[in-house]
């Protein structure tokens, strides 16, 4: 499997990205070690949101990235906006809403340029559908992001198929990818539609907590047909479940939540695993407890 996936003709992201809500849990050391080990394997494509850390990661990751010597150009930088959390450090926040406004979304991507040390995102994603929301000032808060060169891509995350067509229909710009929760235990989105809707339209989505929870892993773990599965094919609990996920037509980009250098120099061998197709099967089943139909 190719170690690049596009997301449009002129957006190209790892074919696994690496997420950054943790981060804020790492010290510099830490963090410089997780994100120099993800170049190093090739990992080149990195999850923000403006609330991640109670919207610390993104100053976190500034902080770092500005002291490197990193070519931008050959990194990509995904962010997200339209939550307002409670925090104590956003104390006009009296309830946990969605602002999908067009001046909130263009002052967040700005906030988010900040902290990241950077002078434009890759893509921007709206975090979540906002029961309000208004297509018309989502897709003007877009093209005044994108005129200024400070966007160059958008797409959402967590829409339904009509959520993400209304958006569509008001945009002159496609929207690149819905990032959705997929993984081997929330398998749903292979079988309700979802993924055949995208890979219908051609949009490549990105999967949100792939490896599906550290409960799961240890569970399946546990299981005799899912330890010599990972052995006969010499990969870690991580890559065997980003593999299954790879494996979907729909051109699935995980986003690996790891924070651990060794599980993130692993991940990338799940490119180059060759499913025997009994055996994917096999995980799905030690994964839901029964037989497809
Ligand atoms: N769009 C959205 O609404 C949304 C929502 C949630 C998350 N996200 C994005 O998705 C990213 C990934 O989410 P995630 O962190 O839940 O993803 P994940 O990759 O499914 O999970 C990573 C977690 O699993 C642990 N883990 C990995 N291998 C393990 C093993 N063998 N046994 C036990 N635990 C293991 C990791 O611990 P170690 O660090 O120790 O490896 C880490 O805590 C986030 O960083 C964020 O960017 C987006």
């Amino acid at each position: 499997m190719e170690e690049k996936i596009k997301l449009s003709s002129d957006l190209e992201f790892s074919r696994i990205a690496l997420g950054m809500w943790r981060i804020h849990n790492s010290s510099r050391e830490e963090l410089d070690k997780v994100i120099k080990t993800a170049l190093d394997v090739g990992i080149t494509s990195f999850d923000h949101a403006d609330i991640y850390g109670g919207y610390i990661c993104e100053e976190t990751f500034g902080n770092w990235f500005k002291d490197q010597s990193i070519d931008r150009s050959q990194i990509q930088l995904i962010s997200k906006c339209g939550i307002k959390l409670l925090t104590d450090n956003k104390p006009e926040h009296r309830v946990k809403h969605y602002d999908t406004s067009e001046a909130h979304i263009i002052k967040s991507a700005e906030e988010s340029l900040g902290k990241l040390e950077t002078e434009y995102l890759d893509l921007l994603l709206i975090h979540r559908p906002d029961p309000i929301m208004n297509p018309e000032e989502m897709a003007s808060a877009f093209e005044k992001l994108k005129a200024s060169g400070k966007v160059k891509h958008f797409g959402v995350s967590n829409f339904t198929h009509d959520q993400l067509d209304l958006l569509q229909q008001a945009c002159d710009m496609p929207l690149v990818t819905n990032q959705i929760e997929i993984s081997l235990f929330h398998n749903e989105p292979l079988f309700d539609g979802t993924l055949d809707n995208l890979l219908k339209r051609n949009i490549k989505p990105m999967a949100w907590s792939p490896l599906g929870g550290a409960e799961n892993i240890k569970k399946l773990l546990a299981k005799p047909e899912v330890t010599n599965m990972a052995d006969k094919y010499e990969i870690d609990a991580g890559g065997l479940l980003l593999s299954w996920l790879l494996e979907h037509p729909a051109g699935i980009v995980p986003v690996f939540g790891s924070m651990n250098p060794e599980r993130i120099k692993q991940a990338p061998k799940a490119l180059a695993l060759e499913w025997d197709r009994q055996d994917w099967f096999i995980l799905l089943e030690a994964a839901r407890g029964k037989r497809v139909a």
